[in-house]
């Protein structure tokens, strides 16, 4: 018996892609063309492929490498007729090609007759090397092992997950599979802003320099300047590096535009235990996003009745729930750099796989809670 084999292979310009590949998300092919193709697209992607599946036509698809540089897609099928129908039918070819080209990738694909045996000895020979396989047919004998499973399966069916699927209103921290923040560059640009231009907070007892307000000017009331329907501008302190990366990775699950904000925390120093919104929102969805450029991210701890929580470590970025009491010891040597993205953002309809999760245990919140509200709250937040 012959079946039809259809392999991609996939070579990045980026060394570190590969390595990443296997356990980051946000490496996933699917996750880099999420601009390419709609929520909706996946959806029905998906259903394709599991519909091949169930009309015996797909037989085994997989992912696998044999060196470092390049990545291969198989498939097999029981004919070449079901292969092409099934291209026709996603019509996303020309579109994956052009989308992956452009962030530096090269494609070829090669289409071959192959027979019962010489698959088996394919199929034993992907499984000796790091691999993940969606399917593979009874008919070929081989047992897959537990550990053959894609590990990153439930969070990657689409690029994004829902509202409900990230339980977003119980979140209270939680990092982000993203890809990596170019901080080295970020912060050279950072270090560089004259020390005039950055504004002390009184409330938070730390330096912030705007980054991103609802008029782009750099100033106290640019920032105190909350308007929902504001259309935000970066200042002139944004350096290219972080525009380009919010361009590419944040503003499309965060859908709307924000005050991004970077606070200077001197070693030692305590950021003021508070809470970051208003009485009247504490009962809403209140995340923020956070980048920490210089510095560790358990610095930061959630207030509780008993023990305080600190945040996991992450070099990514990552969400906190900005109306459960927190606070900051920095306890490093050095200067602590962090970038904060709250109002009026205060939530999203998709975000991108959490690496980390926290949830909320409301039973652990101080009952005194109320005295972590700003004083002067009147109308703004952060
Ligand atoms: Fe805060």
């Amino acid at each position: 018996m012959n079946y039809h084999l259809h392999q991609i292979e996939f070579i990045s310009q980026d060394s570190t892609w590969l390595d990443r590949y296997w356990q980051d998300p946000s490496a996933r092919l699917t996750y880099l063309l999420r601009h390419a193709f709609s929520h909706s697209f996946w959806e029905f992607y998906a259903q394709e492929i599991s519909d091949s599946i169930s009309r015996q036509e797909l037989l085994m698809r997989s992912k696998w490498n044999r060196t470092s540089d390049r990545l291969y897609l198989s498939q097999i099928w029981t004919t070449e007729a079901a292969a092409q129908n099934y291209q026709d039918r996603i019509q996303m070819q020309a579109r994956l090609r052009s989308s992956l080209e452009k962030q530096g990738f090269q494609i070829s694909e090669t289409n071959q007759h192959i027979t019962h045996d010489a698959t088996q000895e394919y199929i034993r020979e992907i499984l000796q090397l790091p691999h993940i396989f969606q399917f593979l047919d009874q008919r070929f004998g081989i047992p897959l092992p537990n550990l053959a499973g894609d590990p990153l399966k439930r969070k990657i069916v689409t690029p994004y997950q829902n509202r409900q699927q990230a339980r977003d209103h119980e979140i209270l921290f939680a990092s982000l599979f993203l890809p990596p923040v170019p901080k080295k560059e970020i912060l050279k640009k950072i270090k560089a802003v004259p020390a005039s231009a950055w504004m002390w907070d009184d409330y938070r007892q730390v330096d912030m320099l705007p980054l991103m307000t609802s008029s782009g000017h750099p100033t106290r009331e640019a920032v105190n300047s909350q308007r929902s329907t504001a259309s935000y501008r970066w200042t002139e302190h944004a350096p290219s590096e972080l525009i380009n990366y919010f361009d590419q990775h944040i503003w499309d699950w965060m859908e709307t535009q924000s005050r991004v904000m970077i606070l200077k925390t001197k070693p030692g120093a305590r950021n003021q235990e508070h809470i970051d919104c208003s009485p009247a929102d504490f009962h809403e969805t209140q995340l923020k996003l956070r980048i920490v450029l210089q510095g560790q991210t358990d610095s930061l701890y959630f207030i509780t009745h008993q023990k305080p929580l600190f945040s996991p470590k992450t070099e990514k970025p990552y969400l906190i729930d900005g109306s459960w009491p927190h606070g900051m010891l920095n306890n490093s040597p050095e200067d602590k750099y962090t970038i904060c993205v709250g109002a009026p953002w205060t939530y999203s309809n998709l975000y991108p796989p959490f690496e980390a999760a926290i949830y909320k245990d409301k039973t652990l919140l101080p009952q005194d809670y109320e005295r972590y509200f700003d004083q002067k709250y009147r109308r703004h937040s952060s």
